[in-house]
């Protein structure tokens, strides 16, 4: 399909997904969050995908919502529309995992989007920050609840209360990324992260990401028990038996999603 506000390759299995609206630093409007629903709706459904990779440009991923579509907008505008709420539902329902792999600034909306995503690798030129406050507003999609979960309370509380920007290295420190890559190298690591998932059994891949999930929405107990039956419901599938006796006969294993 083709898209006005991003872009789309699918190559090996990976599709690289990247903001396209330069104009504005990729700030997030409602056609781009729509187009990006679109996308990933698109990919989750696609044989020829198995994991995705989400980028902006190497200035920004995206600087924030839109704030010239948002400003004159009012309190019952964005409550009957519950902005953008449905947009960043859409992109933590796919099923499949996505990669951000931000370089620049990602801000407000931006950060939020990223988060959203199931892990982060940033360039060394990656900022991060929650500026809302600045605008007379506060986060809106996931921000205030992602970012404490990533960095803790007190590193969050300054940077939605200031509005202070964090560096890549900042970043990688508190936890918020799961690695800092050099500029000019990150969107080959990134397509190299995803071909590795591309290369497993997807059903192992969606349990594990399920899993994972269920660390931010329930208790420890519950999050246990859930692993525990998603790790044994596995062994219902032939791909169980294909990597544990390839393991044995010291091959590598030949995958078919059953
Ligand atoms: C609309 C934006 C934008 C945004 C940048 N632009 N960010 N347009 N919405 N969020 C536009 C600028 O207006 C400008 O267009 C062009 O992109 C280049 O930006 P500059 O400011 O000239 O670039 P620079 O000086 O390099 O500064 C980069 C920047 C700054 C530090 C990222 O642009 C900035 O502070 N942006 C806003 C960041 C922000 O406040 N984000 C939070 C948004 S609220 P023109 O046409 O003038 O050249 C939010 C709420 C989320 O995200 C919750 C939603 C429900």
């Amino acid at each position: 399909m083709a898209y006005q506000t991003l872009t789309v390759e699918i190559d090996d299995y990976v599709a690289l997904i990247r903001l396209n609206r330069p104009e504005a630093l990729n700030a997030l409007n409602s056609q781009l969050l729509g187009e990006l629903g679109d996308a990933l709706a698109d990919a989750d459904k696609n044989e020829k995908i198995r994991c995705i990779v989400l980028t902006g440009s190497e200035k920004a991923f995206a600087a924030g919502a839109d704030i010239k579509e948002m400003a004159t907008k009012s309190f019952v505008d964005v409550y009957t529309d519950d902005l953008f709420g449905a947009e960043i539902d859409r992109i933590t329902a796919t099923r499949k995992p996505i990669i951000a792999a931000v370089a620049g600034y990602a801000l407000g909306g931006g950060c939020e989007l990223a988060m959203a995503c199931d892990f982060m690798l940033c360039a060394d030129n990656a900022k991060f920050g929650q500026p809302e406050i600045n605008l007379g507003v506060m986060a809106g999609i996931g921000g205030t609840q992602r970012l404490t979960r990533f960095v803790g309370k007190s590193k969050s509380m300054e940077m939605h209360l200031t509005g202070r920007f964090m560096d890549a290295a900042e970043a990688e420190r508190s936890g918020l990324v799961s690695r800092v890559i050099p500029a000019a190298k990150l969107i080959p690591e990134a397509l190299a992260a995803a071909k590795r998932i591309a290369e497993k059994s997807q059903i192992a891949i969606m349990a594990a990401k399920e899993a994972v999930n269920r660390a931010y929405e329930t208790t420890l107990r519950e999050g246990i028990l859930f692993e525990r039956r998603n790790f044994h419901a596995l062994f219902a599938t032939e791909d169980q038996k294909e990597g544990m006796a390839a393991f044995l006969e010291k091959r590598e294993p030949q995958f078919r999603d059953r």
